[in-house]
């Protein structure tokens, strides 16, 4: 994967030369993104939530935008500030929240009801600057620190806009960018398709009466989708939500912190913690007391804004093999009641609403060598939910690495999501497929005719070269 590895590379050459050599450090508050006329969530007003976000509804457009994005098939693009709600919210029919997701329309809309496609990209990081909507744009790759290969996305979304589907990337972690919170990001998720239909621009004048709605996310983006697949009943029942697919799935907090501490993946521990923290604020509190310095510091860090933001390569390169356990005075933090319980409330399938009901199909793919996420998690996830009534096809890759075999499965997960929304593929209880190799997007001879030959030769230009960042390759 070329030019996704040579920008990676460039990303890291870049923020090692800005934050270790040469930059002067008053410097470093300027985000160098706005070089390039691009001005961060964070100070874009644009971006601010409403003083009376509470009289609109979630999933209500409040104000939007024309943009360009990476996405160049579409025929209207838009930023789309949206009404939705904070983890923490207890009423469902009022606004707490605002946040963008970016819309987009095909040429030719697919016959039949509309259909809605929602894309969480994997934005892996807790920083306001960090949002989808911002390196979704066409651009912003070019001038430095942003997130969650935008350009691979860019091209996956024209093929969803040329099978004439309408495509929402929310920046579903909200304002507050509460990463790996479960409510907050489901609700940021479901209310980002939500809006779809309640944007004109985008709407034209296709008609959005029993429009199908399919997600897809995987690794940081398949924690949202599978969070609005688990919040969809009780949430936003009259959404005609007809699949979900995910891989990758971090699917327990607590499991990651003992599986990614002092590593490669560090910093993925230390923004988790600073995610779920801003959306629990028994959690924030309880760190601001037991935190040492070092901790505050290093934690903390992961939520800047601007030029010292950590978006998921600086997220990475800055926190390597950190110990999250040097925090704390007490080495048993994680069991302390207050923080044991804000980890498992953001755990999927936790507790009575933890069960997705058999009526909602299910895509789950997953690598059994993936180095981030372990198998054996969302083995045991997948096995709780089947016993109690999920409807999961559930396919097992037999190798490859975390971000590779993203690529590599999504002829899978496209192919699936198509079925799903024409309505050709019925799926009912749960499955289990075993697939011990996946061959290369260049070498799979169903990517052409699933994918598209200009889709695939597209993706292509991005196989088989280093990300930049401890030997892992996109192949
Ligand atoms: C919120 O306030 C703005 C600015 O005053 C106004 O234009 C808008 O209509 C209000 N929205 C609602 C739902 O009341
Ligand atoms: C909910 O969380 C937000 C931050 O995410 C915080 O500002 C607000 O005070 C919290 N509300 C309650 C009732 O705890």
């Amino acid at each position: 994967m070329q030019t996704l590895a040579f920008a990676a590379k460039l990303l890291a050459a870049c923020s090692l030369a800005i934050y270790t050599f040469s930059m002067p450090s008053n410097a470093r508050l300027l985000d160098p993104r706005q070089a390039n006329g691009f001005v961060s969530p964070s100070v874009d007003p644009f971006y601010r939530v409403p003083a009376n976000i509470s009289s609109y509804k979630p999933g209500d457009v409040i104000r939007s935008r024309k943009v360009s994005t990476y996405a160049t098939s579409a025929k209207t693009s838009y930023q789309v500030l949206y009404a939705s709600s904070l983890a923490n919210t207890t009423t469902y029919d009022v606004a707490t929240d605002a946040t963008v997701t970016t819309l987009l329309s095909p040429y030719f809309p697919a016959a039949g009801p509309m259909k809605i496609w929602g894309l969480a990209l994997p934005i892996d990081s807790t920083g306001k600057d960090c949002q989808s909507s911002f390196s979704f744009q066409l651009g912003a790759l070019s001038k430095a620190k942003v997130t969650a290969f935008p350009a691979i996305f860019g091209v996956i979304s024209n093929y969803a806009l040329n099978k004439g589907w309408y495509v929402s990337v929310p920046d579903y972690m909200g304002s507050q960018a509460t990463w790996i919170s479960g409510n907050g990001e489901g609700f940021g998720m479901l209310d980002g398709v939500r809006v779809v239909a309640n944007h004109k621009e985008t709407v034209g004048s296709k008609s959005t009466k029993d429009a199908k709605i399919a997600i897809y996310g995987y690794s940081g983006g398949a924690h949202a989708v599978s969070w609005a697949g688990q919040l969809h009943r009780s949430y936003a029942p009259a959404l005609n939500l007809v699949g979900v697919v995910s891989g990758g799935i971090p699917v327990d907090v607590k499991e990651m912190l003992s599986q990614l501490n002092k590593g490669t993946f560090s910093g993925f521990v230390l923004g988790s913690i600073a995610g779920v923290a801003a959306a629990t604020p028994k959690l924030q509190t309880w760190l601001d007391t037991n935190l040492n310095a070092q901790g505050k510091k290093d934690i903390y860090a992961t939520r800047a804004t601007g030029g010292d933001s950590q978006c998921i390569l600086d997220l990475l390169l800055r926190n390597l093999n950190k110990d999250i356990n040097s925090y704390f005075a007490n080495k048993d933090w994680q069991n302390d009641p207050t923080v044991s319980s804000s980890l498992d409330e953001n755990t999927l399938g936790y507790g009575s609403e933890g069960q997705i009901p058999g009526t909602l199909p299910q895509l789950i793919l997953q690598s059994q060598t993936d180095e981030i996420i372990s198998p054996a998690q969302v083995q045991s996830y997948v096995d709780s939910q089947c016993a109690g009534g999920a409807n999961i096809n559930y396919q097992k890759i037999g190798t490859g690495e975390h971000i590779a075999t993203a690529f590599q499965t999504l002829p899978i997960a496209l192919q699936w999501t198509s079925g799903v929304l024409d309505g050709t593929l019925k799926q009912s209880g749960c499955q289990t497929t075993d697939t011990p190799f996946l061959p290369l997007l260049s070498q799979n001879k169903d990517a052409n005719k699933i994918l598209g030959v200009d889709i695939v030769s597209a993706l292509k230009k991005y196989e088989g070269t280093d990300f930049g960042f401890n030997g892992i390759k996109f192949k």
